[in-house]
């Protein structure tokens, strides 16, 4: 059986989480949560990071240090997790969906700024796949606007455009450590903050309004109650885990591409022939393996894969149905054909199954199956 996803868990990972059991502060903010700022910075040269309770929360964080209120508007893709959306519908703010770019399944860039109206306030981009967006635009139509961007680059730890990393682009990035994600600690994220000027406020929300982080610092003696917030912090123990994956991190991003390589190569013929597309990635960017996707012509040739790879052993999924036209999407007034683009892309579109310790064989063996069917 070939699954779909599984995290990579080895002596290290029990290692440092039996240590932090016995030797740090389990409710968060102890010496694992602070070795991974430190293997962050040096591997990527991240300064304000702090580590949250899942991608999700990351985001949620990014909404109110962005102030987004009540009849704001928020330029985001549709295609996407409903947690990038309900980041900023938390707050009271509006979705704008704009649709997705044709090869990279991004935002589009191009279409942006006709959504503009004077009550938006900022831009959610999702690096979808591990993919970066066509950042230099984005940034360009943002200062032009005088609008926030927020990264969702939970996909896309370790992903570079044009040499600059994913979430260190804009004023917030929020990364995932979910389980299903390159790098995992069960259910985690991380906010990162590139802008000095909102990390004091970031501390006091993730610590439910207070400044307990100066309490542990030693700077002041008891902490006293400050912004809104939430228990966004999470417990040194998944810090841990996350911290052995950090430091696994060359191995697993080694093992992951071994299969995305195996994928890309193996289907090269079935592409030629017209039998489905292989992703695209542009120039200047660095992907990180994060997931395989494969175009199919139609969604019923798509449809009948997923069955019949299933009967082979193969688990592989669709990727998002979209949110403008999800059951809540069509409840607040969206309706399909606001983002045609991401409707035929998302009725098209398998995800094929993509972990650390998936070996060589068992990708050729997916490869051989996905030919054997078409
Ligand atoms: C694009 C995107 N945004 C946000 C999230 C939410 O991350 P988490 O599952 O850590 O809350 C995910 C995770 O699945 C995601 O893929």
């Amino acid at each position: 059986m070939i699954k779909f996803n599984k995290p990579t868990i080895t002596q290290l990972e029990e290692k440092y989480i039996v240590d932090a059991l016995h030797n740090s502060i389990l409710s968060g903010d102890g010496k694992y949560t602070n070795r991974v700022y430190q293997q962050f910075q040096e591997r990527f040269g991240i300064k304000n990071m702090l580590l949250t309770t899942s991608g999700t929360t990351a985001l949620e964080m990014a909404s109110i240090l962005a102030d987004l209120q009540d009849g704001d508007e928020v330029i985001a893709p549709s295609f996407t997790f409903s947690s990038t959306i309900n980041a900023f519908l938390l707050r009271g703010a509006k979705a704008v969906f704009c649709d997705i770019r044709e090869d990279t399944f991004n935002i589009d860039e191009n279409k942006i700024e006709d959504l503009i109206t004077d009550k938006t306030k900022a831009i959610y981009v999702v690096h979808y796949a591990g993919i970066p967006c066509e950042m230099d635009k984005i940034i360009e139509i943002a200062n032009k606007y005088n609008l926030f961007i927020i990264e969702d680059a939970a996909q896309a730890v370790g992903s570079t455009y044009k040499g600059k990393v994913a979430g260190t682009m804009t004023e917030f990035g929020c990364y995932s450590f979910h389980e299903t994600k390159n790098y995992a600690m069960g259910e985690g994220g991380a906010i990162i903050v590139n802008e000095e000027k909102y990390m004091e406020r970031a501390e006091i929300i993730r610590e439910k309004g207070t400044n307990r982080r100066n309490v542990l610092r030693g700077l002041v003696d008891k902490y006293t109650w400050h912004d809104i917030g939430s228990s966004f912090l999470p417990s040194d123990l998944l810090a841990a885990l996350l911290s052995a994956q950090m430091d696994r991190y060359d191995e697993i991003m080694e093992k992951r591409m071994l299969v995305w390589n195996t994928y890309y190569e193996g289907l090269q013929d079935l592409e030629k022939n017209k039998k489905l597309r292989l992703p695209i990635i542009p120039e200047g960017i660095q992907h990180n393996a994060h997931m395989f996707n494969i175009l199919l012509p139609t969604a019923e040739i798509r449809d009948d894969l997923i069955k019949k790879l299933k009967e082979k052993d193969i688990v592989a999924y669709i990727c998002y149905v979209p949110l403008h036209s999800s059951p809540y999407g069509l409840k607040l007034g969206y309706k399909p054909e606001d983002c045609p683009i991401t409707e035929d892309i998302a009725a098209r579109l398998l995800r094929l199954p993509l972990y650390a310790d998936m070996t060589k064989e068992d990708a050729t063996y997916v490869v051989k199956a996905i030919e054997g069917v078409l």
